[in-house]
């Protein structure tokens, strides 16, 4: 551990974790090959070159590895958590000793450590944001704006957050560009789905080591998340009711043989809860009176807002934490309801996020738009933007391959035919 490293600002829990940190960094980097190509092109043409990139992501061994692509193009990062307990103390004691990365990120911070660490990733003046969830992104432009003329451009990872900037931007109150990374095709079909499909049951479990196999599952929100997780959840031999408030959503997850119904009806029949609507209070006190002793209700959506944890802590008689995790509330009938990480994203506080292999699409998207914005940023305007469709389609293609997978090419005849309204019946 070299000194002069540990000597850049930071605020990290314990620097002795590192070498788990880096095990288990370099674990998830086997399952990243996408990075490990765009890393390899970044070190040659190093087209972050000069860029101060404040980075506001899950700190977990998959963002440690964006880390180091970022790195390899010539900017200089900077990191902090985008939820306090998605954080991973050994990735974060990793990142400062093994590779001078300026991190400010502790498990279980409170709001206003939180912020703190916020600020400080942006005290070095960034020129490019990175944001999951726009917390960064929102605190640049309440708090910090001094520092806005000298940002080109930024990126934002979920669903949430990009419903933000819309609104900002709708607002008149966005300053800058930023790139919708959530939106790519080969972000939220992948990771929203599979891979929040897969580590939300894996929280769950984790934290629960509960059966699902004949227990009913009520999902609320059948987007990309909500999908993937009850088409898991049905795959272990749950019961799956889906919750919607878009009738073509309603109707989909119906005609994908889920039962629909509103969450009123749901709250009695349900054993576990998932939320995943980027909405607040879709669980409500009202609800979790009405519910089984013993009912599990989590969230996997991005704020702690989809649970009404005030209200459930205000109607409960008392409540004891009964394993890591799980707070179990007694309600005034004596019944049990089970509240998991704090009703925040229960895949990253109870497990580690989604696999590397499915944050390897999103992050090489996070990785190419911020070669974009260097490119393009003085082509484009204050507003929300796309991946641009070459860029989600190379990520698409550097996939396959990795996957030893290859596609037919439209041949000239095929590509006329398309083009073409001539041929008939
Ligand atoms: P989405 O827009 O595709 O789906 C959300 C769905 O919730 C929509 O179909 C909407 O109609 C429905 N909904 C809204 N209010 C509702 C209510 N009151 N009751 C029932 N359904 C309701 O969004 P998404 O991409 O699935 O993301 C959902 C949330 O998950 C967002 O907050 C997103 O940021 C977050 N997210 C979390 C992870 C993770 O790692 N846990 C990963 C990706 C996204
Ligand atoms: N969001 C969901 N899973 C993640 C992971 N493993 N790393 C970073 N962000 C994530």
């Amino acid at each position: 551990m070299s000194a002069k490293r540990l000597s850049i600002p930071l605020d990290i829990a314990d620097i002795n974790l590192a070498n788990e940190g880096k095990r288990r960094t370099e674990w998830a980097a086997s399952e990243m090959p996408v990075l490990a190509r765009l890393t390899d092109e970044f070190k040659q043409s190093k087209p972050l070159k000069g860029q101060r990139i404040a980075a506001c992501l899950h700190v977990t061994t998959e963002t440690a590895n964006l880390m180091l692509v970022l790195k390899a193009g010539g900017a200089e990062v900077r990191l902090c958590g985008s939820n306090p307990l998605s954080t991973q103390d050994d990735v974060a004691a990793h990142l400062v000793r093994d590779h001078g990365i300026s991190t400010f990120a502790t498990y279980g911070a409170d709001r206003k450590k939180y912020y703190e660490q916020i600020n400080a990733v942006l005290d070095f003046k960034p020129t490019i944001t990175m944001d999951d969830g726009c917390d960064l992104v929102h605190t640049l432009h309440c708090e910090r704006r001094d520092l806005l003329p000298g940002i080109i451009g930024g990126t934002e990872e979920t669903t949430t957050g990009v419903i933000r900037l819309r609104a900002m931007a709708a607002d008149g109150a966005l300053a800058y560009p930023i790139v919708a990374v959530n939106d790519a095709d080969t972000k939220h079909l992948f990771d929203n789905r599979y891979g929040t499909g897969q580590s939300t049951i894996d929280g769950i479990l984790r934290a629960t080591n509960l059966l699902l196999a004949g227990r009913t599952v009520v999902v609320a929100g059948y987007g990309w998340c909500g999908r993937g997780v009850a088409m898991r959840a049905r795959g272990m031999g749950a019961i799956v009711v889906v919750t919607e408030i878009d009738p073509i959503k309603a109707l989909e997850a119906a005609l994908d043989g889920f039962q629909v119904m509103p969450m009123s009806k749901a709250a009695p029949l349900g054993d576990l809860f998932i939320t995943l609507t980027g909405n607040i209070n879709v669980i409500d006190v009202a609800h979790m009176l009405k519910m089984k002793d013993g009912a599990i209700v989590c969230n996997s959506g991005h704020f702690d807002v989809e649970i009404n944890v005030g209200g459930l802590g205000a109607a409960a008689k008392k409540a004891n934490a009964s394993r890591d995790n799980v707070v179990e509330y007694i309600m005034p009938s004596g019944r049990k309801v089970r509240l998991l990480a704090e009703g925040r994203l229960v895949n990253l506080a109870a497990a580690e996020g989604h696999p590397a292999a499915v944050m390897d699409m999103s992050f090489a998207n996070q990785a190419l738009s911020a070669q974009y914005l260097v490119k393009q940023h003085h082509k484009l305007s204050k507003g929300v933007y796309s991946v641009p469709r070459e860029l989600d389609e190379r990520v698409a293609r550097l996939k396959l391959g990795t996957l030893g997978l290859s596609i037919d090419k439209l041949s000239a005849e095929q590509k006329k035919y398309l083009a073409s309204y001539s041929h008939g019946t």
